[in-house]
């Protein structure tokens, strides 16, 4: 791989010839050999990628990422997956309006696009999902455009070699501009993903490896002595509680009762066990009566789950083994068969706090 010409601005050059040493290999980069002959990463890949980056750790995105592009290998196999698939595949990712517009989005490329994705910010925010981060981090990464690329990573790698005071989120204007101006014409997509692997690797939140930092001599926070002071965020507020009931009921042949939760809203479209309402009621008491059918429901313990917005702590009640009543809203499905189904996170760990073996391979 090419370092950056030596008229490139040296900050970036340093930093770019530190990634071509310890860049992270991850399965949707190219390897340097292909970087070598200047081929640049499947913008499918990268998309899809990104999307799945989007709140959740490049550890846990690995496997996932390999499993939708070996069952959907391009673009178009994905927008022609039936939906219950998709979802049941992104199941345990988390956010999942992120599915829901991959696949519209995966939709759009093939049906309007030809099946070749724009290869502009501008052209590239048109589509469903892609925000600000995303069309910049596709810009520069699968089409070479010297985009600005923000994370929290990128955040905590710029707030500190700036050593900028002004607490998140109101320095981000502040910060996407410094990141604007250092990033190269020449490799960019390198560059964002170095800052990215940078703040993974060296500069990270909490003990930062400074002397082995390719910006150690320009870091104005190494140089005031107290790199983990930055980024300065504003306080948080505390997350409002919300509190509901979980219902897991298992019939005498090892079937559990589920349902498929609407397709507006929060895990829109997703399966779950029957559940009551969650309202920001926390006194404690769940009301059985709300249960999908009259059994003797006994309590099996609490689950805790933190979405974006609010905490949600769920009081799990199991019944069982029973016969399986008539006129139940919802359909009965064997335990041994939960891997295979879009269960959210949050789900699998009501089943599990009834049922502790249901998920063998799996602790959800
Ligand atoms: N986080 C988001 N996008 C990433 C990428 N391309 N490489 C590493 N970490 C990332």
């Amino acid at each position: 791989m090419a370092t950056l010409k030596s008229s490139a601005n040296p900050t970036a050059r340093a930093l770019i010839a530190w990634y071509d040493r310890h860049h992270r290999e991850l399965p949707w980069r190219t390897t340097p050999a292909m970087a070598a002959k200047g081929r640049r990463p499947d913008p499918y890949h990268v998309w899809l990628s990104e999307v799945m980056l989007q709140q959740t750790t490049v550890q846990a995105v690995k496997a996932y990422f390999e499993k939708f592009v070996d069952r959907w290998p391009t673009v178009e196999d994905l927008a022609a997956a039936p939906n219950e698939d998709v979802m049941a595949a992104w199941a345990g990712l988390g956010y999942y309006a992120r599915a829901r517009n991959l696949k519209k989005c995966a939709e759009v490329v093939s049906g309007t696009h030809g099946g070749v994705f724009p290869d502009t910010e501008e052209g590239l925010r048109t589509l469903p999902g892609i925000g600000d981060y995303t069309a910049a981090a596709i810009a520069a990464i699968a089409f070479g455009r010297p985009a600005a690329v923000m994370d929290g990573n990128v955040e905590r790698v710029i707030s500190r070699l700036h050593a900028i005071d002004a607490p998140l989120p109101g320095s981000k204007p502040e910060m996407k501009r410094h990141v604007a101006a250092l990033t190269p014409a020449e490799r960019p997509g390198d560059f964002a993903q170095a800052m990215m692997d940078l703040g993974a690797t060296i500069c990270t939140p909490k003990r930062p490896a400074c002397a082995l930092c390719p910006f150690r001599g320009d870091c104005l926070a190494l140089d005031g002595d107290d790199p983990e002071r930055f980024p300065v965020k504003a306080a948080k507020k505390e997350k409002p509680v919300r509190q509901g009931a979980a219902f897991v009921a298992v019939s005498g042949d090892g079937l559990i009762l589920l349902r498929r939760r609407p397709e507006q809203g929060l895990l829109g479209g997703m399966t779950e066990v029957p559940t009551t309402g969650w309202t920001a009621r926390v006194d404690g008491e769940t009301d059985v009566a709300a249960a999908p059918f009259p059994a003797d429901w006994q309590p099996a313990g609490t689950v805790t789950h933190v979405f974006t917005h609010f905490e949600l702590r769920l009081s799990v009640y199991r019944a069982g083994p029973l016969g399986v009543p008539s006129g139940v809203h919802g359909f009965w499905e064997p335990v041994t068969k939960l891997d295979d189904l879009a269960l959210p996170t949050v789900m699998k760990k009501a089943i599990v706090q009834a049922i502790p073996n249901a998920f063998p391979t799996n602790k959800g």
